[in-house]
């Protein structure tokens, strides 16, 4: 995964980004009518090009939490390899997970370009001062959770990459491209898992149906607060950062998934859910906000385990990154010697 409108401030911060109006001086003023004839053009902007601060705190902010949610997405399923039902399943699943931990390394890879440290970035991790996608602050309770965690939360999380594939920040965009194509695969796996679990027996169908009754709002909620309520999207889409606005977004992804549903021979939780031969969408019910925000700001059901075992893992790899860095300054030494 993941994104959740990226708009979300971590704490601690200030104004948003975006929002202040720093006076420029001269020569700055003609590097931004660079920086905006770029922007207008739809071309891309790289790491030696100059950029406002406010778009280069935007981008740290959004690639960060990004990159955080695609580790810390991880834990849900990690929780499930050893007790996959079958060595295919396990092998998928470890691929998957596999994938989650490389979509992570790409975007703190991306952040970096932007002047920021991956120890700063896991610090503000650690400490809870970072956000991450709140989709995974809930449990996976059964083996279905698994197979629609890829259709759906992988599948919402397509949605809302693929318009960052065009993102104007180069390196942000470049990794997007690779995340989508396995996102992909990630989708397509969960989705065809349940499709195997609906030809089985009764309790099978049941375990798919109770995973995506307790699923189907959270993923809605991914796309993040409604346009009406987003005030910073405006800069975000200005900037070309973002393409498409949450509830554009939101009513794709439903657009997408209720004849899914259909094939699968599963009931989405939401009575309000109908076809709108007017609007050419289906429209839906209302979203759970209370509970979207009490999630991202820590009280979810999952916040201090998820946090805990990142932490407790990130110290247990301490004497790997310890063992990498020996190993550089012995390499580096022996070149020297033999420099010399
Ligand atoms: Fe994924
Ligand atoms: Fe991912």
């Amino acid at each position: 995964m993941y994104t959740q409108s990226f708009s979300v401030q971590d704490q601690a911060e200030g104004k948003p980004a975006g929002l202040k109006a720093v006076p420029l001086s001269e020569a700055e003023q003609v590097l931004n009518n660079r920086f905006e004839a770029t922007i207008d053009a739809d071309g891309k902007i790289e790491p030696r090009d100059w950029m406002p601060d406010a778009y280069r705190k935007t981008l740290v902010r959004q690639i960060s939490q990004h990159a955080h949610s695609e580790i810390v997405g991880m834990l849900p399923e990690g929780n499930w390899i050893s007790r996959a039902p079958s060595l295919k399943r396990k092998a998928i699943l470890i691929a998957k997970v596999q994938d989650e931990g490389g979509h992570g390394l790409y975007l703190y890879s991306a952040a970096e370009t932007l002047g920021t440290s991956r120890d700063q970035m896991l610090a503000a991790l650690h400490s809870g001062k970072a956000k991450y996608s709140s989709i995974f602050n809930y449990p996976t309770l059964n083996w279905a959770d698994v197979g629609v965690i890829g259709w759906l939360v992988d599948g919402a999380a397509i949605m809302n990459q693929i318009p960052l594939c065009r993102c104007s920040y180069g390196p942000y965009a470049r990794a997007m491209i690779r995340v989508c194509k396995e996102e992909s695969f990630h989708q397509r796996q969960g989705y065809e898992a349940l499709l195997v679990m609906m030809r089985g027996n009764d309790e099978q169908k049941a375990m798919v149906q109770d995973a995506v009754n307790r699923w189907w709002w959270k993923c809605l909620a991914m796309f993040g607060p409604p346009d009406s309520d987003s005030p910073h999207s405006a800069q975000g889409m200005r900037w070309g950062i973002k393409r498409i606005s949450n509830d554009d977004l939101r009513q794709k992804f439903i657009d997408a998934t209720v004849p899914q549903a259909q094939v699968l021979g599963v009931s989405l939780p939401d009575p309000e859910l109908k076809w709108n031969e007017a609007r050419g969408h289906w429209d839906h019910g209302q979203i759970d906000w209370d509970e979207f925000w009490a999630t991202v700001n820590g009280n979810g059901p999952c916040n201090k385990e998820r946090l805990a075992t990142r932490v407790k893992a990130h110290n247990d790899g301490q004497w790997v990154r310890d063992a990498a860095l020996a190993h550089a300054r012995k390499q580096q030494q022996r070149t020297l010697k033999e420099a010399a």
